[in-house]
């Protein structure tokens, strides 16, 4: 595995499976009395984020908390950088520090890349402008794995803004080499126009690619990322696009719903779906801590699955 996760591309099948089957392991304990395992104690993990985050952000905190690391919250607002630092200088401050882990979001994509150039430590990229999300693919991957048994042979839809979405990217490339089949559902003025070389099929019929999807995937109009207009109104947005009950009925008996969060309910996804029990919107998120957990231990901790809650508790 790199010392680094900055994009879901880089990930070999194997180092996923890794991370898949560690958090897999870590998820068991969130279930015992004391959730806290001793072993990055002594190792700092730094959360730097550029951009606004809820659940992202609170996710690798509780997870670097989980394995016992220290962790210090470096929010742009409030920071030397609302004063204009640039990004080497912060790099190079927290490098003065001993951060061990520079877990980053940032609005221009390529930050993470050019901070790992920066840092002796990991970094791990937590979103990065329109570009990559890749422990949020990683969380989804295990998300399916645990409601459907599998990745392989899947066929996923992943539904809307592709444009703005570095979830999308990310699950693209993730699930692809898991040996999912992925298709890109969206109005062609929100489809990247270097699709055609990504590993993945593209539709403009939500209608006709639902019946024969095992998991469906919607994705949150980005409005903040948008200058122009790339649809007439949400109205006809979500009319042709947005997953309400008449369409959820489109979809084979045992297939799940899926959403990054934060959801526009009534845009992309209608309340009755999100709150039904094919959604897995709050699995998702107490995923995230898994994987992320597996993420750090990997990463940090090194070792493969099997140690991350065997022996080495001190
Ligand atoms: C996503 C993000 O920030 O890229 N959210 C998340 O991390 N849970 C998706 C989004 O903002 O729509």
């Amino acid at each position: 595995m790199n010392r680094h996760l900055i994009s879901a591309a880089d990930l070999s099948r194997q180092d996923a499976l890794d991370i898949l089957d560690t958090a897999e392991e870590l998820a068991g304990l969130a279930g015992r009395q004391i959730p806290k395992l001793p072993t990055l104690r002594g190792r700092t993990v730094v959360n730097l984020f550029y951009e606004d985050s809820t659940r992202t952000r609170t996710s690798f905190e509780v997870a670097a908390k989980r394995l016992s690391a220290d962790v210090i919250n470096f929010s742009a607002k409030g920071s030397s950088v609302a004063k204009g630092e640039s990004l080497k200088d912060t790099a190079l401050t927290l490098q003065a520090m001993g951060a061990d882990a520079v877990v980053i979001r940032h609005g221009a994509s390529g930050a993470p890349h050019r901070l790992a150039r920066w840092v002796a430590g990991s970094v791990i990229n937590a979103g990065d402008g329109t570009h990559e999300h890749p422990t949020q693919a990683l969380l989804d991957a295990f998300t399916i794995r645990r409601r459907l048994g599998r990745v392989d042979g899947l066929r996923v839809a992943i539904v809307g803004d592709v444009l703005h979405s570095r979830v999308a990217r990310s699950n693209v490339w993730l699930l692809h080499t898991l040996g999912a089949k992925v298709t890109l559902v969206a109005p062609p003025t929100l489809l990247p126009v270097a699709v055609g070389s990504w590993p993945c099929a593209t539709s403009y019929d939500l209608p006709a690619v639902l019946p024969v999807s095992d998991v469906v995937m919607m994705l949150r109009v980005q409005r903040e990322r948008m200058a122009d207009a790339y649809f007439p109104s949400v109205r006809e947005y979500s009319r042709r696009y947005g997953l309400d009950a008449d369409r959820l009925a489109l979809l084979p008996g045992h297939a799940i719903v899926m959403h990054p969060g934060p959801m526009n309910r009534g845009v992309e996804i209608a309340a009755d779906v999100a709150d039904s029990p094919r959604s897995t919107v709050v699995e998702q998120v107490a995923n995230g801590v898994a994987v992320r957990m597996a993420v750090l231990y990997l990463l940090l901790g090194g070792g493969t699955a099997g140690a991350a809650t065997g022996d080495d508790r001190g």
